[in-house]
């Protein structure tokens, strides 16, 4: 099929918007294209709220975590008023990154390299170069740390990194997700034991994709997951979520299921019987089971490359066990084989794309055609 000379005409898309029986799966150039790509950053990347960490990463004031997301540098700190701040991590001197490192805990931020300083709220507090400038001079200067717009919901913290004055509410933006998942799952006492981040060479919506059907499970999941099957959660807001009830967790291999951990303490109504996969979206991927939570966050570099931020985090009580290092080792090697599968394969799907013509959408895919149809939403303005 090829490529048509606007891509942005809805008419090439009208097969995928026919329900889902009917419905074509989206065209190539959607996960190739870096024009198209660039009206997803403009359409569903920067309008959107991003999670960037675990508030209990930053449970003192002075701690800290950076990260990158949409090629932009971060810094997260708890101020020693207690709240959870982001910036742009790059010095109001001369733009260097204020820090380097992933996470730590400071009394004030220094840059490496002439020393600028600033508090843990981002006020330039210190200048070398401008040592004869009194504090009322430093602060006219309008040199503090550049804030992001920043929210914690349940333990989750959000940022937004588009335009503020069109910019949806972060309550908005996540609609019933913290009151029907977060909340229920406890998610504000998760601690986070493992992050990793990486990039893959293939279009950030194949992971999403893969992440929200259940057919790929039986082949290319074929010893590590066992029989999930799902409901569809009722979401409002910008999220699409699966849930799967069961008394087992599913982060453990068949067979290995009773010898976990115990479920987390508080746990209410679903959120005790079963687990939510849930796409936060545009990419964050984030499964709540009853005894711990992990995440594959995608964020795009360009059409055919994807930063992948993965994170497991356990309850504190969890934590102090003192089996902890032997079992959670059981949680890692089976997380990790899952999701390296779903790495290959969606890389391994980006090398054909190129020759294709639109597929179909399953039953099993109903949740894929749902989103592919918000994507188109978002990129057309078609709604
Ligand atoms: S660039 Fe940071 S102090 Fe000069
Ligand atoms: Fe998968």
């Amino acid at each position: 099929m090829r490529k048509p000379v606007d891509i942005f005409d809805p008419s090439h898309y009208a097969r995928t918007r026919l329900p889902r029986e009917r419905a074509e799966t989206l065209p190539h150039w959607v996960y190739t294209d870096e024009a198209w790509f660039q009206r997803e950053v403009e359409t569903l990347f920067r309008p959107a709220w991003h999670f960037a960490g675990l508030a209990t990463s930053v449970a003192e004031p002075g701690d800290f975590f950076t990260l990158r997301l949409l090629d932009e540098p971060l810094l997260i700190v708890r101020g020693d008023d207690g709240e959870v701040r982001a910036f742009r991590n790059s010095c109001r001197h001369r733009g260097a990154l204020v820090t380097d490192q992933l996470s730590g805990s400071c009394r004030g931020l220094r840059c490496p390299y002439h020393s600028w300083t600033y508090s843990l709220e981002g006020v330039l507090k210190h200048a070398p170069g401008l040592e004869g400038h009194s504090r009322e001079e430093l602060a006219g200067l309008g040199k503090d740390l550049l804030q992001v717009p920043c929210g914690v919901r349940e333990g989750l913290i959000f940022v937004h990194l588009g335009d503020p004055a069109t910019a949806p509410t972060l309550d908005d933006y996540l609609g019933n997700y913290p009151s029907t998942v977060a909340a229920p799952h406890q998610t504000a006492q998760m601690v986070a034991v493992q992050q990793r981040e990486y990039v893959l060479d293939s279009n950030w919506k194949l992971y999403v994709e893969v992440d929200m059907e259940t057919l790929h499970t039986k082949h290319i999941h074929r010893g590590s997951i066992g029989e999930q099957p799902v409901t569809v959660s009722e979401s409002q807001g910008h999220w699409i979520g699966v849930y799967h009830e069961s008394p087992h967790t599913p982060a453990l291999y068949p067979g290995e299921e009773q010898t976990g951990f115990p479920h987390t303490t508080g746990l209410t109504g679903a959120a005790a019987r079963g687990t939510h996969f849930s796409i936060l979206l545009p990419g964050f991927f984030l499964v709540t089971a009853q005894d711990v939570m992990w995440w594959i966050h995608k964020i795009p570099d360009s059409a055919t490359r994807t930063r992948v931020r993965v994170g497991y985090a356990f309850p504190a009580t969890t934590l102090e066990r003192e089996d902890f290092d032997e079992v959670s080792k059981r949680y890692y090697r089976r997380l990790d084989q899952v999701i390296e599968e779903d790495d290959w394969i969606t890389e391994y799907q980006q090398k054909g794309l190129n020759a294709s013509s639109p597929g179909c959408y399953v039953p099993e895919e109903h949740v894929v055609h749902r989103l592919d149809n918000w994507i188109l939403d978002q990129v057309l303005h078609a709604d």
